[in-house]
């Protein structure tokens, strides 16, 4: 499904049961899944991420946004209407997002990101645990594999990018991708420009002011005229 590509959300449920939180949360929030691997043992699995070079710690997991922009930088209407994206032909490979979720096991959301993903029917699936960020209060009921965060980002981050696993899916929306790179824990940017302008719209980033030094890692040109721009931030 084009919105399990795009916004990750479809995936399914494995036969093991999950018993305790993730580190670092509400543990009241935490519902049980089925899960077949547990994000504090994984890592042996996986072995370390390679290393980084410049002022970040070697073998941290990596926080990367992978997301699709229009052309003009909107990731959504400013309604959230997202046809513009969604009702495009889904290319064979739908630009290398296998590889990419094979290579995460945790997928951060900000949480009009997530009512979005809901209202839209997305399945949550329960082997990769699903970080939803609100300063608000957790609806009473949010699916399995689902847990709400209200703990500072800089912290919450830290935990998590220094516990074993592979690397850290940041889905979007703005507002928390912002929140994050304000923060610093964002690591890379993959972003799938779509050939259109959709004039005004919800930024990839909101808007600050603010100067983020990007290296270029590699541009990858799709047929159907979709680039994928890799930066790593410096
Ligand atoms: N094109 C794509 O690939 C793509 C991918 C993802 C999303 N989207 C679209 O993006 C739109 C949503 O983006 P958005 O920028 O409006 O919203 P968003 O980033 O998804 O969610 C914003 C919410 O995150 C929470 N949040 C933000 N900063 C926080 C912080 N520092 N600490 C705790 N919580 C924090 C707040 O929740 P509370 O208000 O609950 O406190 C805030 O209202 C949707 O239309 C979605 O479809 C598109």
């Amino acid at each position: 499904m084009i919105v399990g590509g795009w916004l990750g959300a479809g995936q399914k449920p494995h036969p093991e049961n999950r018993s305790h939180a993730p580190p670092g949360l509400n543990r009241r929030l935490w519902r049980p899944a089925k899960c077949s691997t547990n994000i504090d043992t994984i890592g042996h699995l996986f072995g370390p991420n390679p290393g980084r070079k410049g002022n970040v710690v070697a073998n941290k997991r990596k926080i990367i946004v992978h997301i699709a922009t229009s052309a003009d930088g909107y990731i959504a209407r400013p309604d959230g209407d997202l046809e513009w994206l969604t009702k495009r032909p889904a290319p064979k490979g739908f630009y290398g997002i296998a590889k990419f979720m094979n290579s995460i096991d945790a997928k951060l959301l900000g949480r009009k990101t997530y009512d979005l993903s809901v209202q839209m029917g997305a399945a949550f699936g329960t082997q990769t645990p699903h970080y939803v960020f609100s300063r608000r209060p957790a609806p009473a009921s949010v699916p399995a594999g689902v847990a709400f965060v209200s703990e500072a980002i800089g912290a919450f981050a830290k935990r998590l990018r220094t516990g074993k696993g592979k690397d850290i899916w940041m889905m979007g929306g703005g507002e928390i991708i912002a929140s994050f790179l304000d923060e610093g824990p964002i690591d890379d940017f993959i972003i799938s420009v779509i050939p259109a302008f959709i004039g005004e719209g919800i930024p990839l980033i909101a808007h600050r002011h603010r100067h983020v030094p990007l290296r270029l890692q590699s541009v990858r040109r799709f047929p159907d005229g979709v680039v994928q721009v890799h930066y790593q931030v410096r």
